[in-house]
């Protein structure tokens, strides 16, 4: 599949719930309303959609959330599209998860072809956790990333770069990660919907963040390319894969591969656009073959490039779609 600007579309990120057992600050309101369950697509119409799209060209699939693991069943997602990388129709599955469920799935994920997941960790130190994800445990995390990598499943570290908050804790994070063998993403934040934060939450550009790095490690670009947006560099000695995800402060949409499928069940072309096409009422109406006339739609009006740099100068507002139901 290639959209209207030739750039080829093989990776679909699909958000299974909005729900989530955490709160963290730059995701979601304290109260947070969520979806009727009425609205959700069903498990069966994600992975009839899922299996759809794969025939349709789709080599990577992420499922995200909110949290994927709180959706009760998705042990039957993973199972059926864990099939399509045995049988090479799927090059990846994969997840986005914040950890806390992985001590119950990590065998689960592991048996059903799952190789590699991100973890969201923005700090290590406990009481920050606690504070910026309002009230989750960091040991729980670390006990389910434990268990993933018990299970033979890579992991990679998401930090959400938060200014006046986190920067202390990326040297310590760094030699976590580095000593587990984990990569390590830094994410700069992005104008997701209103959060109502208790604390203000201010973007830092993702090369500010790392510059602290710089004083005791020697960091390089390297070539390493994931299916993703990051930019990777090398942190020596430690031997560790740093990557930045930069929609801010370094636009990487020349080389989006991505559709994203929303928990009720729209496709969006882009996290910063508000175009997208209802797949839901096309599938409950017309039945799965409506798929393919849907995606052919979604393809054309995929955007060269998100705005967010606009909402950010106050030129556009500020998307009021939350991330939990886009899928980050
Ligand atoms: N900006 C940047 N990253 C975000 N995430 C959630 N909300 C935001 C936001 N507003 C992150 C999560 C997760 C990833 C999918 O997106 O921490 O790691
Ligand atoms: Fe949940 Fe992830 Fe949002 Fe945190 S960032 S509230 S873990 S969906």
């Amino acid at each position: 599949m290639f959209d209207g600007f030739g750039r080829k579309i093989d990776y679909l990120r699909i958000s299974v719930t909005d729900r989530c057992n955490f709160r963290c600050q730059y995701c979601m309101a304290e109260n947070m309303v969520f979806m009727p369950r009425t609205e959700l697509l069903s498990l069966e119409e994600i992975t009839l959609i899922a299996e759809r799209f794969i025939g349709h060209g789709i080599k990577k699939i992420r499922l995200t959330g909110g949290e994927p693991l709180v959706r009760r069943d998705m042990r039957d997602v993973i199972q059926r599209l864990g099939r399509k990388v045995k049988t090479g129709e799927l090059a990846e599955l994969t997840l986005t998860t914040n950890g806390s469920l992985l001590t119950e799935y990590a065998e689960h994920l592991a048996y059903h072809n799952v190789r590699r997941i991100n973890v969201s960790m923005d700090t290590l130190h406990p009481e920050k956790f606690a504070e910026i994800s309002r009230g989750a445990k960091v040991d729980q995390v670390l006990a389910g990333i434990a268990a993933a990598r018990q299970a033979n499943i890579k992991v990679k570290i998401n930090m959400v770069a938060l200014r006046d908050f986190n920067q202390d804790d990326l040297i310590p994070m760094v030699e976590y990660c580095a000593e587990h063998g984990h990569d390590l993403t830094v994410i700069e934040t992005m104008p997701m919907g209103d959060v109502g934060a208790d604390r203000k939450l201010e973007h830092i550009k993702a090369e500010e963040f790392i510059s602290p790095l710089l004083e005791r490690y020697s960091i390089n670009p390297i070539e390493y390319k994931s299916a993703g947006p990051a930019r990777y560099m090398g942190v020596e000695p430690l031997g560790l894969r740093l990557g930045l995800i930069t929609p801010l402060s370094n636009n990487f949409c020349d080389s989006c591969n991505r559709l994203r499928l929303t928990t009720d069940g729209k496709i969006y072309m882009c996290l910063g656009h508000d175009a997208h096409v209802d797949l839901r009422a096309a599938v409950r109406n017309e039945g799965i073959e409506a798929v393919d006339q849907m995606l052919q739609k979604a393809l054309k009006l995929k955007p060269l490039r998100h705005d967010f740099n606009d909402q950010l100068e106050g030129s556009a507002k500020i998307l009021e779609r939350h991330m939990n139901v886009t899928g980050g």
